[in-house]
């Protein structure tokens, strides 16, 4: 096998990571992502086929990429997900495909999911009470995302992980319940800090709660906290953390501890869009070249030329800015649904 050597941006960071979005659409609403009655959604004949996408991971693998996770909008909403899933694990230089999905489809797909090879699953559940999720995802069935949690485990997957995105006077007080309820399921729970990326436009300094107040109402409960530092999660978003009783979790601090010194992630949107960090204002093309009959070479001189010019550090930036608001309004969201969460892949 051909040795790949790692791309460095300017800050010395490999591209290692590839975040691949494969639908702007969802079928949740939730308030932290998409709060508003409408939106602009892509343009159906812009989307990438399975095909595209397959051609783009071997180009991104050649830089350097080790790690795919397919995201959305909802990932499980594309049709024969699975049939992707088959398609980028055939590639040696590929060793982990990973999805991030909000379970809500997961009962039904994720046997098929667990035989086109796919590693693993993170589902994203913010609130165990029924009431609560109805109101904040416009959804109808919370038990359709713990039924899919049960079917997941039982297809196999393991290291499941779960993402809770803490939001003052939503479900703080739910910090002790949502690790229990991962615990049962096997998962490994990862708190998230409420971040003001695009779409977040109901965001607020005063709504994050933030790492050192999650810590400290679970070391009210179980007792001192230790922190693990495993330098294979280096790159990781998550800081972990051990209980006294041994029950490992996570937390994403991208709001109060930005993690961009490490970062080693990339982005494609569903239509095509080279993202080099999460709060990048723009994305590079790479839909046209790939259409416009450009060889591999084009491409990948493309992606690596772009990843070595990268100074990206957005959610740094963010964290230093005095009197900290939304991102983006609404009427900027509109101009440009790139700068969505939803459509670039939380
Ligand atoms: P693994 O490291 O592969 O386990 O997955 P992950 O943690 O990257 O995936 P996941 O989709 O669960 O993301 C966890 C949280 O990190 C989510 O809230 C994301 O929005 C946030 N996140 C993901 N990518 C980035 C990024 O590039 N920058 C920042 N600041 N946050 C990110
Ligand atoms: N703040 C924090 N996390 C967010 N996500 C989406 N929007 C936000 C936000 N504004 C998370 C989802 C999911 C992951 C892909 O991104 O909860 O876990
Ligand atoms: Fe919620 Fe994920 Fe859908 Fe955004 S894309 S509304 S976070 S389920």
């Amino acid at each position: 096998m051909p040795m790949v050597n790692s791309t460095l941006d300017i800050l010395g960071r490999p591209l290692k990571s590839l975040r691949v979005s494969v639908t702007d659409r969802c079928n949740l609403r939730c308030q932290y992502c998409m709060p508003e009655d409408e939106y602009v959604w892509l343009p159906k004949s812009s989307i990438l086929s399975f095909e595209e996408i397959d051609r783009l991971v071997r180009i991104f693998a050649g830089a350097g990429v080790t790690k795919i996770r397919l995201t959305g909008g909802e990932p499980l909403l594309r049709h024969d997900l699975e049939r992707l899933v088959a398609l980028l694990t055939g590639h040696s230089a590929i060793k982990d495909v990973a999805l991030t999905t909000n379970g809500v489809l997961l009962a039904r797909l994720s046997g098929a999911l667990r035989k086109a090879g796919l590693g693993r699953i993170t589902v994203s559940l913010d609130t165990l009470r029924a009431d609560r999720y109805r109101k904040f995802t416009k959804a109808t069935r919370l038990e359709s995302v713990l039924e899919g949690i049960v079917a997941a485990r039982d297809a196999g997957f393991e290291g499941l992980k779960m993402n809770s995105v803490i939001i003052r006077g939503f479900n703080d007080d739910e910090i002790v319940d949502l690790l229990e309820f991962a615990g049962q399921q096997g998962a490994e729970l990862r708190y998230i800090e409420y971040m003001d990326v695009g779409g977040a436009t109901d965001w607020s300094m005063e709504q994050v709660f933030s790492r050192d107040e999650i810590l400290r109402v679970l070391s009210q409960r179980y007792g001192p906290v230790e922190s693990l530092h495993d330098p294979r999660d280096a790159s990781a978003p998550a800081q972990r953390y051990r209980l006294p009783d041994g029950r490992v979790f996570g937390i994403v601090a991208s709001t109060t501890a930005p993690f961009c010194r490490s970062c080693d992630r990339a982005r494609i949107t569903a239509d095509g869009m080279f993202f080099l960090c999460l709060y990048a204002d723009r994305g590079i093309d790479l839909r046209e070249p790939l259409r416009s009959g450009a060889p591999d070479e084009e491409i990948a001189a493309i992606v690596s030329s772009a990843w070595r010019a990268r100074d990206d550090r957005g959610a740094e930036e963010r964290a230093g800015v005095r009197s900290r608001g939304v991102l983006y309004q609404i009427e900027g969201l509109r101009a440009d649904p790139h700068r969505e969460m939803h459509t670039r892949g939380g």
